[in-house]
């Protein structure tokens, strides 16, 4: 068998490595054994590509210089970044990841159409879609990533003929990508659609903001997948097909079921500028409690935490922002020890990622039994003595309920059912979509005003002074 073949078996081995790592990602327990798996299987496939470009000798001395140093500032710049993220910024990485996976395969159709003279369809019509959604991808993720660290506003960006750019841009990369399929030598069309597209991507994202942006990274995230399979028919390549299209197609799944989760219409989200979720984060607390809410102490919430036969914490946005989830799970357990049924809620968009909570609550080693989805939980809130919701707001408002607000249908944790209340925040400070809270006035309520750490070290003390 020559080198060519045994890359291509290993190639093979490869993408079979990648759809069992998605499948141990299914659960928390085997999911950090499936990433393992992914990322060896990458590397392999990496190591087998080297391999095979040594063994065609084609590369030059520069090439090769290129290719290791380019390597491993690529490594070097992801581990640094994978490491030092803090997880409430992880959103901004993972769109920055999708930018840098968008440009590249763009940038190999760029490449191979430059240099295949007379290029057929065969070459240039994966190679016009691929640099299509490769460039949208690029620039519409980079201005993702700056919305969502601040850089540019968070808030839908509408400017007058902003609607009827977003059908010309389109309309000229059609015409561009069949004059390239036609034309594939013609720099103009190669160079035309590039530019259209880049600037497609930010037409594009520039007027959705709010809470629907996680949606619209997600999507960024599909068509990344997209982009790197069209790259792999330009290289034929069977394991840039494979891996792009199981990013493509679990990007896909998790965009659908994120825009149910939050009630949204994908096609509505990407028009942009309308719907409900474009309300702009909020600017931040108001500070202090507002007559109508009945603020509690330590002691008060200990005491009922301790007389309660089943409690079920809530965590939010506030939990990951304060990395409270240690206190958490130490509250917790001794809860559990003294014979109180514990679970924890989890709203699939709590927080500011997919599994946000789901990690955050690993790290704390909560056992997985306790974790229950949103239909799971919700026909238990009735019968729970106490629910406790530590930094979460909008997953929780019971204004979602009525029509004609920013989070109006989507669906929430039915926290109101419970038969007391108790919410651990430091003001009445906004949530993400910027709204007041019905749960926070509702007289079964009582509101600890403090950081997460903070008040779940002291009930943690305080009901230990109860059960201990
Ligand atoms: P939010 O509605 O954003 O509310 C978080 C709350 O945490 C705030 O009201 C804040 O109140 C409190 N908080 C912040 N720091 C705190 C601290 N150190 N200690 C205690 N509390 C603290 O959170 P949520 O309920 O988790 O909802 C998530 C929202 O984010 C949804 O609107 C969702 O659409 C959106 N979103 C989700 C994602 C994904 S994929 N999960 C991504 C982007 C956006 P104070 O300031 O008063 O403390």
């Amino acid at each position: 068998m020559n080198v060519s073949d045994t890359v291509h078996y290993v190639f093979l081995a490869a993408a079979a490595c990648f759809v069992l790592g998605l499948h141990l990602m299914n659960h928390p327990r085997t999911a950090r054994r499936g990433n393992t798996l992914s990322a060896g299987a990458m590397a392999l496939a990496i190591a087998a590509t080297v391999w095979l470009v040594a063994d065609e000798g084609t590369i030059s001395r520069t090439g090769w210089l290129v290719l290791v140093s380019g390597g491993l500032v690529g490594a070097a710049l992801g581990l640094y970044a994978a490491r030092e993220v803090k997880m409430t910024a992880m959103p901004q990485l993972v769109s920055l990841f999708n930018a840098v996976g968008g440009g590249a395969a763009a940038l190999i159709a760029v490449n191979d159409l430059l240099r295949l003279e007379n290029a057929g369809a065969r070459t240039s019509l994966p190679g016009a879609l691929d640099i299509v959604i490769g460039a949208v991808t690029f620039s519409g993720s980079l201005v993702a990533a700056g919305k969502l660290q601040g850089l540019v506003s968070g808030a839908p960006v509408v400017f007058p003929g902003a609607r009827l750019l977003n059908v010309l841009l389109p309309a000229s990369f059609v015409a561009g990508s069949i004059w390239l399929v036609l034309a594939p030598d013609s720099r103009t069309a190669l160079y035309g659609l590039v530019v259209v597209a880049l600037l497609f991507g930010v037409t594009l994202v520039l007027p959705i903001g709010g809470a629907d942006m996680p949606v619209v990274i997600a999507l960024l995230n599909a068509f990344t997948g997209s982009a790197v399979a069209m790259a792999g028919f330009v290289l034929d390549e069977s394991a840039l097909i494979i891996a792009g299209m199981l990013v493509s197609s679990s990007g896909g799944i998790l965009t659908k079921l994120m825009a149910d989760a939050m009630n949204r219409s994908i096609a509505g989200i990407m028009v942009g500028g309308f719907g409900t979720g474009d309300s702009a984060p909020a600017a931040g607390g108001t500070g202090g409690a507002p007559a109508q809410v009945r603020p509690v102490s330590a002691d008060d919430v200990a005491v009922q935490l301790a007389y309660a036969s089943k409690v079920v914490f809530v965590p939010g946005y506030g939990l990951a922002a304060a990395q409270a989830q240690h206190e958490l799970g130490d509250l917790a357990k001794l809860l559990t020890d003294h014979g109180i049924d514990v679970s924890y809620a989890v709203h699939p968009v709590a927080g500011r990622m997919p599994g946000h909570m789901n990690v955050l609550l690993a790290e704390a080693n909560v056992p997985y039994t306790q974790l229950k989805e949103m239909d799971e939980i919700n026909p238990e809130f009735p019968q729970a003595d106490v629910a406790l919701v530590i930094g979460a707001n909008d997953v929780t408002n019971p204004i979602a309920r009525k029509p004609g607000n920013a989070i109006s249908g989507m669906p929430i944790l039915d926290v109101d059912k419970a038969r007391s209340v108790v919410v651990i925040k430091r003001s009445m400070g906004h949530g993400y979509a910027g709204i007041d809270n019905e749960l926070y006035t509702d007289p079964k309520t009582g509101m600890f005003f403090t950081d997460a750490k903070k008040g779940l070290s002291e009930l943690k003390a305080a009901v230990g002074e109860f059960v201990g």
